[in-house]
C-alpha cells in the first residue's frame, strides 16, 4: 500500500517537526537545493529543500521539470520567503520513467495554442490545473444549488429522436453500414433497418425531456453532454459541451429570469468562497499578459474584481425592442462601426451584445421578447403575436451564457407554430400530449457550462476550459 500525504494538508495544517511523504510533479527546480512539488491537491506547490551533498549527483541531476518524484522529509517552518513551511528531504526517489529531455513542455511560458495540441500533458501546468480545479467547483456547485432548493436531477437521454431547437446540426447516430447503405424502393435510406428502426442523433438539448420531468416532479434540471454540429470555429463553441438546463412547472418569464440571475450568481460566490487560490493565480495571469498591451485592449477590471462586480450588481433586464433601438442611437452604429445592422427581427450579433454588456450598460444584461421568427417552436408567443416570452442573458466578454424562455402551454397555439415552421407533429406526438393532458404554465433554461467556466477563469477560448475539446476537425485524445 502507498502511504503520502497531500500537499493541501501539509500546507493547510503542517505537522512541524513530524516526517511526512509527499509525491507529484516537479514545476521548478533551483540551484540544484529548492524544488517546487504539486500534486494536484491545491494551486500551491510545496517548497522541498534538498541538500544535494546528501544525494547521489546522478539522482539530483535527473531531477527535471514535470519528473514525478517521491519525498520523505521533515516538515519545518521555512526560512526563505514565499512560503511558510516547506520539508527537508532526507529521502527522494523518481517514480516511474524520467525520460524528460525529449518532453514536449518547458519550464517557459508556453501558449495555450501549443499546450492545446499537448491536452494530455496540460493539466500539469499550473494554469490549467487551476482551470480544471474550478471546473469541478463550478460542477459541484451546479449539484449543490439545485439538491438545497429541492430540484431533482433528471437524466435525458444522450439519443434521441428529435431535434429540439429545430437547428437541424445534429450527429446521426447509426449503424448502418455507409459503405452498403440500404435503400427502401423510392431510394430513400431505409431506417427501418437501421438499430433504432428511425433517423436517431445525439441531442442538441435536454429540454423538451426536462419538461415531462417537471410535468411531474415539478422542479428539475438536466447537466450532461449536448452536441451541435454546427461549423462553428468561434471562441464560444464547442461540438460537444456540456449544458445545464432547469425546467419548473408553475414558472413564467419573470420567474425563469430571476433563477437564471441568483444561479450564476451563486455560481460564482461558490468559487470565490472556495477556490480562492486558483482565482488568484488566473487573475494574476492574465494582469501578467496584458501588461504590455495599451489601456485600451486591457479588461477595465481584475478577473475577482470582475467576478465580484457580476455578484454585488443587479442585472440589467431589457427587451429585444429596446436593445435593437438602443443599438439604433449607438455610436458605433451612427459612425458605421457595426458589420452587422441592428435591426427589428434581425438576431443580436456577438458585437451587439458586447457593446450591450461592455460598453453600454458595464453590467450582465437579459434581453427578452425577440421576434418569433429567430427563436425556437416551443416558445411561449406573447400578446402582441409578434414577440416570444424568451430571454438571453449576456455576459461580458462571452456574450450568451443563457438562452431560455416560458414554454408554450396552449396546445393549439404550439400546433399552429409548428405548422408555420415545419415540425412534424407525429414526432412530438408525446410532447403535444403533455398540453392536452394536465398541461401547466412552466419555463425553463440552459446555461452553457463551458461559457461559465470561460467566464470565471477569465480564459479566452472555451476549448481551454475543457479537458478534451471537441470542435470542427479536431477529435484527438
Ligand atoms: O440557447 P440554446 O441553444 O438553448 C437551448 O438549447 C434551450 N433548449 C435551453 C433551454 O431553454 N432549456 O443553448 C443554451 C446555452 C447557450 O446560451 C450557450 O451558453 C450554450 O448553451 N451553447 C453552447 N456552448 C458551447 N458551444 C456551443 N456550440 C453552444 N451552443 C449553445
Ligand atoms: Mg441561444
Amino acid at each position: 500500500m502507498i502511504t503520502r500525504t497531500e500537499i493541501t494538508k501539509v500546507l493547510q495544517n503542517p505537522p512541524l517537526d513530524s516526517e511526512v511523504t509527499v509525491m507529484g510533479w516537479v514545476r521548478a527546480y533551483r540551484g540544484r537545493r529548492f524544488i517546487a512539488l504539486f500534486d494536484g491537491s491545491t494551486s500551491q506547490t510545496l517548497q522541498i529543500v534538498v541538500d544535494f551533498e546528501n544525494f547521489p549527483e546522478e539522482l539530483i541531476n535527473s531531477i527535471k521539470f514535470h519528473s514525478c518524484i517521491s519525498v520523505t522529509g521533515t516538515v519545518v517552518k521555512s526560512q526563505g520567503a514565499g512560503q511558510d513551511v516547506e520539508v527537508v528531504a532526507k529521502s527522494l526517489e523518481i517514480l516511474g520513467e524520467n525520460n524528460l529531455d525529449e518532453y514536449p513542455l518547458q519550464a517557459k511560458k508556453q501558449t495555450v495554442e501549443f499546450l492545446r495540441e499537448h491536452a494530455h500533458l496540460r493539466t500539469r501546468t499550473a494554469t490549467f490545473s487551476a482551470v480544471f480545479r474550478i471546473r469541478h467547483a463550478v460542477a459541484y456547485a451546479v449539484h449543490k444549488y439545485f439538491n438545497d432548493r429541492g430540484y431533482y436531477y433528471y437524466h435525458t437521454p444522450i439519443i434521441t429522436g428529435s431535434d429540439a431547437e429545430g437547428a437541424g446540426e445534429m450527429f446521426r447516430v447509426s449503424t448502418l453500414d455507409p459503405a452498403d447503405t440500404p435503400m427502401t424502393e423510392d431510394q430513400q435510406v431505409d431506417y427501418n433497418q437501421d438499430f433504432f428502426g428511425k433517423p436517431t442523433n445525439l441531442t442538441v438539448s435536454g429540454q423538451l425531456q426536462a419538461e415531462i420531468g417537471a410535468l411531474a416532479l415539478g422542479k428539475v434540471y438536466t447537466f450532461g453532454p449536448t452536441f451541435r454540429a454546427e461549423n462553428s470555429n468561434t471562441t464560444r463553441h464547442l461540438s460537444e459541451f456540456w449544458m445545464i438546463e432547469p425546467e419548473v412547472a408553475f414558472f413564467d418569464l419573470d420567474n425563469d429570469m430571476d433563477l437564471a440571475e441568483d444561479f450564476v450568481k451563486y455560481l460564482i460566490t461558490y468559487v470565490l468562497d472556495h477556490f480562492a487560490g486558483d482565482l488568484e493565480l488566473l487573475d494574476k495571469r492574465i494582469q501578467d499578459a496584458e501588461k504590455n498591451l495599451p489601456q485600451a485592449q486591457r479588461r477595465p477590471m481584475g478577473l475577482i474584481e470582475m467576478l465580484r462586480f457580476v455578484v454585488d450588481n443587479e442585472f440589467e433586464r431589457i427587451t429585444y425592442t429596446e436593445a435593437i433601438e438602443l443599438l439604433r442611437r449607438s455610436k458605433p452604429f451612427k459612425k458605421g462601426k457595426f458589420e452587422f445592422e441592428p435591426h427589428w427581427g434581425a438576431d443580436l450579433q456577438a458585437e451587439h451584445e458586447r457593446f450591450l454588456v461592455e460598453k453600454h450598460f458595464k453590467k450582465p444584461v437579459i434581453v427578452r421578447d425577440y421576434p418569433k421568427d429567430i427563436k425556437a417552436f416551443y416558445m411561449r408567443m406573447n400578446d402582441d403575436d409578434k414577440t416570444v416570452a424568451a430571454m438571453d442573458v449576456l455576459f461580458p466578454y462571452i456574450g450568451e451564457v443563457i438562452g431560455g424562455s416560458q414554454r408554450e402551454e396552449r396546445q393549439s397555439v404550439l400546433l399552429e407554430r409548428m405548422k408555420e415552421m415545419d415540425i412534424p407533429e407525429e414526432e412530438l406526438w408525446w410532447y403535444l400530449d403533455l398540453r392536452r393532458f394536465g398541461g401547466a404554465p412552466h419555463a425553463g433554461f440552459g446555461l452553457g457550462f463551458g461559457r461559465m467556466v470561460q467566464f470565471i477563469t477569465g480564459m479566452t477560448n472555451i476549448r481551454d476550459v475543457i479537458p478534451f475539446p471537441r470542435a470542427p476537425r479536431l477529435a484527438e485524445f
